[in-house]
């Protein structure tokens, strides 16, 4: 494939909607997908103006009680009422491909809401037809789980049914049956509602939880480790990540082949890369992105970004593809987890991990409102609306604080709803806002957009190989990415003090490299470096060579060619 033709998932930049609170078009305090048309010209009206997104992935919007922001599925194939119809759906579709925006679907195919009619069906009798759609077993004693599983969030992974006196499985909430995969009707039933809406022309899915379909037959226990959560207290060796599993994703790839131009990003939940690596296969056979808790859970030090990019980059397969996000609908936003102890670095911090995040050999995933510095706002209990806030209160792991109404303008409402919110707004919205940060040339909003544009516009940003600056200060992540015989070198400081990195662009930066990994002259230590974008330089601003320093937090994107 020539660099200058990659398919959209490699060099795009994908924008994840939270539906329920990007912006409410009726006015009932829910986001809606007619509020999400009337901002597509806000995601990528062809200019500079616009963010520049080429994708949005939408959070589940199809049937469900939302008691899990969806997650919780009760009909695989209609328009969830509380979102729009069927007919808006497709409009936003027809909307979104008229501008070049492709649209990605949540897929929960691992478990359902326990309101779904055909768990309904399943719990009703042991006889029942669809009795086997789920996981049902005996308990080792009357109240004793089958066996020690633990669910994500609750003690065990296994609730009684008084109905019929058997246990069922549920990895995550108790609300949450898990399907069974053993179950061939269920692989086809679920296969085709894939099929459903790749024929409906959506360009792919976000696959939740992908690692979780199946459990190991035998239901074998896991051992037990030391971990800071219950759910860490054991080695999850037969709960997820089974080679079915793996098996199926591979499936599902083929499915997708039918239809050219499909994506599928899994969401990989585990503490073991490996098996993000095992759900993207040789790059062509499975996954075509995956993503783990990566970016998401690091901590302010350039050496632990820098240590995560190298695993990548040595151990995924020359066909696959990398993919980076910095926080999600479930975890606490960029803005406050990154700056938590030094709240006045918060800017320069989020302009930051921006600046990597879209400069990095991968596919970006924003999350809504992190472009204009939404902080994790700080709801008192009886304002939550999460299920898992609500169970482990008061410990901090509720997922509303990330989910408030996108911050639009100044104004009563934010701009996001002529109703009551469902979630309150946070009060940031007064200064963090998209109206005023795209009037300040210095915004983080406007930040996002000139690093989108950059990188969609320079080949070696988009699709360019990677590779480490070494010798650089401790503090400093610098990398090299070229393409086309265009370098581009990239120096982000994470200190907040003054650090010198003359000695590597004297050495040429990474036009040579030595058996060890080391930079060192060459012959093209000579040529100039340009500043395509700066925290504090002028773009065009030739840089020298000898004198070269970065500021506290700065980030220095040059070019030569
Ligand atoms: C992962 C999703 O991102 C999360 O929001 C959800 O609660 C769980 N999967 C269960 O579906």
């Amino acid at each position: 494939m020539h660099v200058a033709d990659p398919p959209w998932w490699h060099s795009g930049v994908i924008y994840q909607i939270a539906v329920s609170s990007f912006s409410d078009a009726n006015g009932d305090g829910r986001g809606d997908l007619r509020g999400i048309i009337d901002k597509l010209d806000y995601l990528n009206d062809g200019t500079p103006a616009s963010l520049g997104v080429d994708a949005i992935w939408l959070t589940p919007i199809t049937g469900s009680p939302l008691r899990d922001f969806g997650y919780d599925v009760s009909d695989y194939r209609s328009i969830n009422p509380r979102f729009g119809t069927m007919a808006d759906f497709e409009a936003l579709l027809a909307e979104c491909h008229a501008r070049g925006i492709r649209v990605i679907m949540d897929l929960a195919l691992n478990h359902t809401s326990d309101e779904h009619p055909w768990f309904l069906e399943s719990r009703s009798s042991r006889d029942n037809p669809r009795r086997d759609w789920y996981v049902w077993r005996d308990g080792k004693a009357f109240r004793r789980p089958p066996n020690r599983w633990r669910a994500v969030i609750e003690s065990s992974a296994w609730t009684r049914d008084p109905r019929t006196g058997q246990f069922y499985y549920h990895a995550f909430l108790p609300f949450q049956p898990d399907l069974n995969w053993r179950n061939p009707a269920v692989r086809d039933e679920m296969f085709a509602t894939a099929r459903f809406w790749l024929d409906k022309g959506v360009d792919g899915f976000r696959l939740d939880l992908i690692n979780f379909l199946y459990e190991d037959e035998h239901l074998r226990n896991n051992p037990y480790q030391p971990g800071w959560h219950p759910y860490g207290w054991q080695r999850h060796l037969y709960d997820r990540s089974q080679p079915e599993s793996f098996e199926t994703v591979r499936t599902l790839r083929h499915l997708a082949d039918a239809y050219p131009g499909r994506a599928l990003m899994g969401e990989v939940y585990t503490d073991r890369p490996e098996d993000c690596l095992a759900c993207l296969g040789d790059g062509t056979d499975a996954l075509h992105l995956a993503f783990y808790l990566n970016f998401a859970t690091r901590w302010w030090h350039a050496r632990d970004y820098r240590r995560s990019v190298e695993w990548l980059e040595a151990h995924i397969p020359p066909s696959a593809w990398p993919c980076y996000y910095l926080n999600n609908h479930d975890l606490p936003r960029t803005y406050s987890r990154l700056s938590r102890r030094k709240r006045r670095d918060a800017e320069p911090r989020a302009k930051l991990a921006a600046a990597m995040l879209l400069t990095l050999r991968g596919t970006p995933i924003l999350y809504y409102g992190e472009e204009i510095g939404m902080p994790t706002s700080h709801l008192p209990r009886r304002q939550f609306d999460d299920p898992v806030g609500k169970r482990l209160w008061p410990l901090p792991f509720g997922r509303d604080g990330s989910r408030t109404p996108m911050q639009w303008t100044a104004e009563e409402g934010a701009g996001f709803s002529d109703g009551e919110p469902w979630l309150p707004l946070d009060a940031s919205y007064a200064v963090r806002n998209v109206a005023d940060e795209g009037d300040d040339p210095h915004s983080l909003l406007i930040w996002y957009r000139r690093l989108i544009r950059l990188r969609s516009e320079t080949p070696a940003l988009r699709e360019g190989s990677y590779r480490t600056i070494a010798g650089t200060p401790k503090d400093v992540f610098a990398y090299v990415r070229e393409a086309e015989g265009q370098q581009v070198a990239v120096f982000l400081n994470f200190s907040g003090r003054v650090r010198d990195v003359g000695r590597c662009l004297r050495a040429g930066v990474g036009t040579h490299q030595n058996a060890e990994g080391n930079t060192g002259p060459d012959a093209d230590a000579d040529r100039v470096w340009r500043v395509l974008l700066s925290t504090r330089h002028a773009a065009g601003e030739e840089i020298d060579r000898d004198a070269a320093q970065l500021d506290g937090y700065e980030v220095l994107i040059v070019g030569q060619a």
